[in-house]
């Protein structure tokens, strides 16, 4: 029979209090140079919402009539005091807000929904996280706050509402994809090709490729399946978005970036500093 074990007597096993932090002087002990990724993400987020603040507040040049582009921050355009011809589809104008909501900014009523699916995503949580918050900054490298509860509370508990934003990014997606067919209008009628069309094209491929690799689009196309074998479509589709989601990070980056890119060419070709490089019509 095995003799009980105590306390303090020399059989006694290692203390178990593994919660706590070993012993170590410095901060960390990693000697590369861990916060260039937290310094670079710090500074590519900031300057995109910088730029979608200030364009959100302009509410102008977003409508480039004569070759039918529309800006994607501004798309669909769905205040009463959207500029003419900003706020069709198939040549019908759109279900507008109620006039006593004029005042706000068409962009600011569409950023909500790409807004907060970027706010939510999986991805850009770990980024904002580590770059913003220091929770921690990087791997290895000691939480910048003394207490830690996760995504349990308030406010950080809302960010369980991203399998919803994700239809809001359907939609979106839907928008921006027909906005770049609309720009096949040709100046004189017909069919044309410019510029312009060719970057809403891109961008709206990149947004696709962004949206459809969700982690929720994944689990809402392959979750919750007992067999693959009973679902070969479901299996199909998501094999399709599990590539795209191994890349989530990487298209989460361009799609941003196009997206800043995309806006900002039909702000200038709207405004009249550039125009549109027309292929054919
Ligand atoms: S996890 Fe990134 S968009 Fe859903």
């Amino acid at each position: 029979m095995t003799a009980p074990v105590t306390a303090g007597s020399p059989a006694a096993p290692p203390s178990t209090a593994h919660h706590d932090r070993a012993t170590i002087q410095e901060n960390t002990l990693r000697t590369d140079r861990w916060w260039v990724t937290p310094l670079l993400t710090f500074i590519g987020l900031a300057a995109f919402v910088v730029y979608g603040l200030v364009r959100a507040f302009m509410n102008k040049w977003y409508w480039a009539g004569d070759v039918h582009l529309i800006a994607p921050f501004y798309s669909p355009c769905l205040s009463q005091s959207c500029v003419s011809g900003s706020s069709h589809i198939l040549g019908q104008p759109i279900p507008r807000l109620p006039d006593w909501l004029s005042w706000v900014s068409p962009a600011m009523m569409v950023l909500i929904l790409p807004g907060g699916f970027r706010l939510t995503c999986y991805y850009y949580r770990k980024s904002y996280y580590r770059s913003f918050w220091f929770s921690p900054p990087a791997c290895a490298v000691p939480d910048g706050h003394k207490t830690y509860s996760g995504e349990t509370r308030f406010p950080l508990l809302f960010q369980n509402i991203h399998r919803y934003f994700f239809y809001g990014a359907l939609f979106v997606g839907s928008v921006l994809t027909y906005d770049a067919f609309l720009s096949l209008s040709g100046k004189d009628g017909g069919i044309g090709l410019g510029v312009g069309s060719i970057i809403l094209f891109i961008n709206a491929a990149l947004i696709w490729a962004y949206t459809l690799g969700c982690h929720s689009c994944r689990n809402i196309v392959g979750g919750r399946l007992k067999h693959f074998s009973s679902h070969p479509v479901r299996y199909w589709m998501w094999g399709k978005v599990s590539v795209l989601n191994g890349k989530h990070q990487q298209w989460a980056w361009a799609s941003m970036v196009s997206v800043v890119l995309a806006d900002a060419y039909v702000m200038l070709v709207a405004s009249g500093a550039l125009t549109d490089v027309r292929i054919f019509n």
